[in-house]
């Protein structure tokens, strides 16, 4: 990009005020590594900087083919094919765009302006390039809000440097994001390990692990140890990989002797994962090990006693034991929600801690809220 012959048309912004918005979103981003903050920390530097009614920061999604950004002022979540409009158009050539009214260029792509009846007028794009100089997405303002009404050589000038300040914090949150993608399918594959093998029960894990988030989130407990519960809670019954299936799968009541060797996995899921160092591996080996105690002290394996059961133990216990009753089972019909309170309103203080009990019935709204968007295919046929 060459914008050392143009003429610059000084506007709006004061030096002291370029500054201060870099100086202020710049001690900003380098504390975030949330991909999603980051893309509106960056989009509102941008807008801010070049005096812009509008700023999205658009990534490419190599393998999908597509543009997609997170938040955009006033469109929400976007994608859109790779080639379009003219950040598609800027991200395929390298090259930065200044137009005066996108109306009248056959590149634009009215589809956003005709959902939102938003008026396009001003575009500025500006690619953005990695540390190995790939383009891995661009800024797109729209509509400058000065009278003038036009983005100059100066604002390509203020946008490019953005540009390249931003492109390395990016790249290492795209690649944090990654890893955390990778990690979070990885812990439902392991989960489901176990319950796949009974084919009804799909889904789960997953509602047990959004049961437990929002518990955790509900009686106090901060945004990181609630996601900690979150990734760890769908291991809860990682060691039933070791129950054969003639007891796994059974379709009815199981024998004592059948029940005495079904209890086994909770001991043997904390000995699958207790060796780990990683902090998510750990929590998933407290709560293998403790989902069936019970608060009276009459569970299994260890018969730990109310707050000698680790919170997320016994956090885990009541989404688990919710989720197998209000679902079918290889050896259960679903419950009514009716006598799924009625169970836990008796055994308030006996199997479950009786805060939590409170707390599932007061948010009792929410998670069936969350029951209903992982209903498992199967049960939508029983009901
Ligand atoms: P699960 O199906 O995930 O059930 C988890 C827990 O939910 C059970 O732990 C129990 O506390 C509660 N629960 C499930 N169904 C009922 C019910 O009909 N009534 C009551 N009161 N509570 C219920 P639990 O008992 O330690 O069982 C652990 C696992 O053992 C179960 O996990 C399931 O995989 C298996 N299991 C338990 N009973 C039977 C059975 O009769 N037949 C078969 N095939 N499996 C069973
Ligand atoms: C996504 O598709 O949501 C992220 C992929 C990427 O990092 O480009
Ligand atoms: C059992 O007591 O066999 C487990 C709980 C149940 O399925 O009723
Ligand atoms: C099963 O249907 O027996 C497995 C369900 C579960 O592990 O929660
Ligand atoms: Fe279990
Ligand atoms: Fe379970």
């Amino acid at each position: 990009m060459d914008i050392s012959n143009g003429t610059f048309n000084y506007s709006e912004l004061t030096p002291e005020n370029l500054i201060n918005i870099i100086f202020n979103y710049m001690g900003r981003i380098a504390y975030t590594r949330d991909l999603d903050e980051l893309l509106v920390l960056m989009a509102d530097m941008g807008r801010q900087l070049v005096v812009a009614d509008r700023c999205t920061l658009w990534l490419v999604d190599q393998e999908a083919g597509e543009l997609w950004t997170k938040v955009a002022h006033g469109i929400g979540r976007h994608t859109v094919p790779m080639d379009s409009g003219f950040v598609g158009y800027a991200i395929k050539h390298n090259q930065y765009l200044l137009i005066e009214d996108a109306y009248e260029d056959s590149r634009f792509n009215h589809t956003i302006d005709n959902q939102t009846g938003y008026r396009t007028k001003a575009v500025l794009c500006i690619p953005i390039e990695n540390s190995e100089g790939e383009i891995i997405g661009a800024f797109q303002a729209i509509n400058k809000v000065t009278p003038e009404g036009k983005f100059s050589l100066k604002d390509v000038a203020y946008m490019t440097l953005v540009a390249s300040y931003s492109g390395k914090a990016l790249e290492s949150a795209q690649l944090v994001y990654e890893i955390e993608q990778t990690q979070k399918e990885i812990i439902y594959v392991m989960g489901d390990i176990a319950e796949r093998r009974s084919k009804e029960t799909g889904n789960h894990v997953k509602r047990v692990a959004e049961y437990s988030k929002l518990l955790a989130l509900k009686i106090g407990l901060g945004e990181n140890e609630a996601d900690l519960i979150n990734m760890a809670s769908p291991m809860h019954d990682i060691g039933k990989v070791g129950i054969p299936d003639s007891i796994l799968k059974k379709p009815g009541k199981l024998t004592t002797e059948e029940y005495e060797i079904m209890k086994t996995h909770a001991e043997a899921g904390y000995n699958l994962l207790k060796s780990s160092r990683r902090r998510i591996i750990k929590a998933a080996a407290v709560i293998s090990h403790q989902h069936h105690e019970r608060w009276d002290g009459k569970g299994y394996p260890q018969g730990l006693k109310g707050e000698q059961i680790h919170i997320y133990g016994r956090i885990t216990a009541i989404a688990d034991v919710f989720d197998a009753l209000i679902s079918s089972r290889c050896y259960k019909l679903p419950w009514d929600l009716d006598k799924v309170v009625q169970l836990f309103q008796n055994e308030k203080g006996k199997q479950f801690d009786p805060l939590l009990v409170d707390v599932l019935l007061q948010n009792i709204d929410d998670i069936l809220l969350i029951k209903k968007a992982y209903t498992d295919i199967s049960e939508d046929y029983l009901s």
